[in-house]
């Protein structure tokens, strides 16, 4: 028998759950990565690559991963393992969730380094660094944070350790209480800026760049990318989403909190793109500026419009607050699981891993700037953990999700999981998990490689 509530504790309400969720996939991917990337691949046809795969492949998957969560009542590793146990299966299985909690691990220390520029751009904003900037102030004053190491690691630490505050206190006092406020506040603010560049911008020339397809412009590498982009987004594929769902009750539907869930996503991305793109495209900057892209061009809007003092100031922090609710559910698989396997405390199991998290960060942000020469096939560390991770580790790990639930449980049991009052969803469902996500995942990554 299953157990039927997790020792680590419970979502106090299915709408908890689905803020936790939504705090989990709504970050640095909406507002900072996905911007970008659109940016240097060139828009329209990668934003709708991306949005196939949140459908086709991210939505199918997130109720796989869910439903395993709350089936296992553990952490990925262990949830996995009793799946198996229950189902007949291998033990084998395990292996993916020790995958999952090595790429929440390498994440995290990135994830880290990025959020503490969100951290200091709160200060420029604040202190009034923005006003009378133009473009070039704007790329210099984000040059200058990346060559300062001290800077970095100072920022790079003070994150790290408030995520670590956070996990440690547990599920319903720590994560959930996070994250109720911020969602809603984030996409007002975000409307907010998105009503400037309609305004001041290129609003027309931004809305073609996003959604207007140019196929010729898109490279299998870029399809690659978009899927990536997908499964970081909506925090697939390494066990966040399923530890999550081990809190979840069992009464609660699993179709319905990943439809909210994807949609809230989905729409913090596009309303970051429509808020970006037209100020940039207005300011005669390229859009693919890379990694820079918000922390140059947001600046440019917080100069001019009124009370961009604090608009500014609360954009970067609710930024923060949104990267902090992703990096809470990075670090809990693996603090759940030394929880499980060693007895540890939350506090102890907590620090060991940010700990080490925070250590390979400092790598990360070195590349930057001082090891800024030392790359692996022409990336830095930072980057190479980045391309890692969300390319290949996630979508290799919903690929093993969309095996296990779709090939190997039996559809009894799936059944009685998911319980889809509705005969054709469950259909439907069924026909994305077992053919179409784990064909696209691997027709992209045989493209990638240049073997179709
Ligand atoms: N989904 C988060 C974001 O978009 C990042 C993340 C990835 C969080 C994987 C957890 C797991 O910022
Ligand atoms: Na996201």
């Amino acid at each position: 028998m299953p157990a039927t509530i997790s020792i680590h504790g419970q979502w106090s309400t299915r709408l908890a759950f689905i803020l936790a969720a939504t705090g989990s996939a709504v970050g640095l991917g909406n507002i900072w990565r996905f911007p970008y990337i659109a940016g240097e691949n060139g828009g329209g046809a990668f934003v709708l690559v991306y949005l196939a795969c949140i459908l086709l492949i991210g939505l199918p998957i997130m109720m796989a991963e869910i439903l395993l969560g709350r089936r296992g009542r553990q952490s990925p590793i262990n949830t996995m393992l009793t799946v198996a146990r229950e189902e007949g299966l291998s033990r084998g299985w395990g292996l993916m969730g020790w995958v999952g909690v090595l790429a929440g691990f390498l994440i995290l220390s990135f994830y880290s380094v990025i959020a503490g520029w969100a951290l200091s751009y709160v200060f420029k904003a604040g202190s009034g660094s923005f006003s009378g900037l133009d473009a070039e102030g704007s790329s210099e004053l984000f040059g200058a944070m990346l060559a300062n190491p001290e800077a970095l690691l100072a920022w790079h630490t003070i994150f790290m350790v408030m995520t670590a505050m956070v996990v440690a206190r547990g599920v319903q006092s720590g994560l959930e209480r996070a994250v109720t406020i911020l969602v809603p506040a984030l996409v007002v603010l975000l409307i907010v800026l998105v009503g400037y560049s309609m305004a001041q911008g290129a609003f027309m020339d931004g809305m073609r760049f996003l959604f207007y397809p140019d196929f010729s412009a898109l490279s299998a590498n870029a399809v690659l990318l978009a899927m990536g982009q997908a499964f970081f987004t909506l925090s697939l594929g390494m066990g966040a989403i399923m530890v999550y769902g081990s809190y979840l009750s069992s009464d609660a539907s699993v179709a319905r909190t990943s439809g909210t869930v994807v949609a809230a996503d989905t729409l913090v991305a596009l309303l970051a793109g429509l808020a970006i793109f037209p100020i940039l495209l207005a300011a005669g900057l390229s859009p693919a500026q890379g990694p820079g892209l918000i922390f140059v061009t947001l600046p440019l809007a917080f100069a001019e419009m009124p009370l961009g003092l604090y608009f500014g100031t609360l954009f970067f922090v609710l930024l923060v607050f949104a990267a902090w609710t992703s990096a809470i559910s990075l670090i809990e698989p693996a603090v759940a699981f030394l929880v499980e396997n060693l007895g540890a405390t939350r506090v102890f199991a907590t620090t060991v891993v940010a700990m080490l998290a925070w250590l390979l960060g400092i790598g990360a942000l070195l590349s930057l700037n001082v090891w800024s020469e030392y790359t692996l096939f022409d990336r830095g560390i930072l980057d190479l953990l980045d391309f890692l991770t969300a390319n290949i580790m996630l979508p290799l790990g919903g690929f093993l999700i969309a095996l296990f639930v779709g090939w190997r449980m039996t559809e009894r049991s799936v059944q009685s999981e998911l319980r889809l009052k509705l005969g054709w969803l469950f259909t439907l469902w069924y026909f994305l998990l077992r053919y179409v996500a784990p064909i696209a995942i691997l027709v992209v990554f045989l493209r990638a490689v240049g073997l179709v």
